[in-house]
C-alpha cells in the first residue's frame, strides 16, 4: 500500500510517499527560512508558507517517488496537535486532493507520527520492526511525553512535561547564548566544545513521577547567563554543554526508569530533540534494553513518519482515525 502523506503542524512542509507503511519512496522537506529573522515561530507566516511550498513539494515527492497521483492508495496528513492554520492548510490540502483522486484519506496525530518514525527505513536491507511493548520518548519543540506502547496504537501516558516542552526549553537557552534558530542543533554543536560540569545546573527533580520539568532550568540558565555577563565575556560553549547535561540526564533517567518498571523489549524516541547525540547516549548508557531511535532527518518533521502512522492506523484500527483538525491532540 502506497501513501501520499502530508505534514504541515509546525514550521516545515513535508510530503513523502511511503510504501506498506515502512518503506520510503520519497521524502521532501521544506524547512522554513521566514523564521530566522524572527527567532521564533510566526503561525501566520507559518501557514502562509505552507500553502506556497505543498504544490511544488507534493510534485517532487512524486516525481522522487517515479509515480503519479493514481498509483498511490491513500492520501494523509496531519491533522494536530500543532498550529491551527499551519495544519488547515495541509489537511484541507490533502483532502481536496483525496477528493479529486478519488482516494480514502486518513487523518495521523502528528505524535503518533514521531513514533512510528522507528519502523521507517529508505535501505537496501529491511531492519526488523522495534519489539513491543515499548517505552517510548516523543521529544519535540511542543512536546515531552514519556508513553508506554503496549501494541500498534495502544499508548498509556506514563508523564510529561508540567511546564516547557524539552525543545522550547533548547530553543529558549540558545537564544540566551546568541545563537541561531531552531536552538537544539546549535546548542548540540556549540556544546561540542565546552566542559559540561563547568556550572552544575538543577535538573528539576520531580520525584517518583514521570513527569519532567524544564522551566527552573531555564530560569538558573537565564540568571547563569546574567551573572557571567556582569562579570566579562560568556563562555558559550561551556554554558551550552552544562544545559544540555542538565537537560538530557533529566530525560535519560526518567526513561530508564520507565524501561525497567515496565520491563519493556524496547526504547524508542522520536521527536526533534531526540536528534541529540547526547541524549541517545545517556539514555545507552543508563539502560541494558534495545535502543531504537530514528536517523536525525526523521526525528525532525517530516512526511514520511506520517505516512507510516497512516500505514498502521488502517490495519491496526485499534483506535479511533481522527478527522477533524485540533490543535491539541494527546498521544494516550
Ligand atoms: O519534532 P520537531 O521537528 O517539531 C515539533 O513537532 O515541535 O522538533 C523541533 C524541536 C526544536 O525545538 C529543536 O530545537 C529541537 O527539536 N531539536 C533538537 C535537535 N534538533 C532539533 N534539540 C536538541 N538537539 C538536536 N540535535
Ligand atoms: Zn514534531
Amino acid at each position: 500500500m502506497r501513501i501520499l502523506a502530508i505534514e504541515t503542524s509546525c514550521d516545515e512542509t513535508g510530503v513523502a510517499v511511503v510504501e506498506d507503511g515502512r518503506r520510503i519512496r520519497a521524502n521532501v522537506v521544506a524547512s522554513q527560512a521566514a523564521h530566522q529573522a524572527t527567532g521564533g515561530i510566526v503561525p501566520e507566516v507559518a501557514a502562509r508558507e505552507h500553502l506556497r511550498a505543498l504544490d511544488p513539494i507534493t510534485q517532487q515527492a512524486l516525481s522522487d517517488a517515479g509515480m503519479e497521483l493514481r498509483d498511490v492508495d491513500a492520501i494523509a496528513a496531519t491533522v494536530g496537535p500543532g498550529l491551527i492554520g499551519a495544519l488547515l492548510v495541509g489537511a484541507n490540502y490533502a483532502r481536496g486532493l483525496a477528493l479529486a483522486a478519488g482516494l480514502p484519506f486518513v487523518g495521523v496525530n502528528h505524535l503518533e507520527g514521531h513514533v512510528y518514525a522507528n519502523w521507517l527505513y529508505d535501505t537496501e536491507t529491511v531492519p526488523p520492526e522495534p519489539e513491543l511493548p515499548a517505552v517510548v520518548l516523543v521529544v519535540s519543540g511542543a512536546h515531552s511525553d514519556l508513553v508506554l506502547m503496549e501494541a500498534h496504537r495502544r499508548f498509556r501516558l506514563l508523564g510529561r512535561t508540567i511546564d516547557d516542552a524539552a525543545g522550547e526549553a533548547f530553543d529558549k537557552v540558545a537564544r540566551l547564548l546568541g545563537l541561531g534558530f531552531p536552538g537544539g542543533p546549535e546548542i548540540e554543536r556549540t556544546a561540542k566544545s565546552g566542559d559540561a560540569a563547568a556550572y552544575p545546573l538543577p535538573k528539576a527533580w520531580l520525584p517518583d513521577r514521570y513527569d519532567f520539568s524544564f522551566s527552573g532550568l531555564k530560569t538558573a540558565s537565564l540568571r547563569l547567563v546574567r551573572s557571567l555577563e556582569a562579570k566579562g565575556d560568556l563562555p558559550v560553549a561551556d554554558v551550552a554543554a552544562s544545559f544540555q547535561k542538565a537537560i538530557t540526564e533529566a530525560l535519560a533517567e526518567k526513561v530508564a526508569r520507565a524501561a525497567a518498571e515496565h520491563g519493556v523489549r524496547t526504547v524508542m524516541l522520536g521527536g526533534g530533540v531526540a536528534a541529540n547525540g547526547p541524549l541517545r547516549a545517556e539514555i545507552q548508557r543508563r539502560t541494558s534494553v534495545p535502543l531504537r531511535v530514528p536517523p536525525p532527518r526523521l526525528c525532525t518533521d517530516n512526511g514520511a513518519m506520517i505516512g507510516a502512522a497512516a500505514f498502521f492506523s488502517l490495519r491496526h484500527r485499534t483506535g479511533e482515525i481522527p478527522t477533524l483538525v485540533r490543535s491539541s491532540m494527546p498521544l494516550a
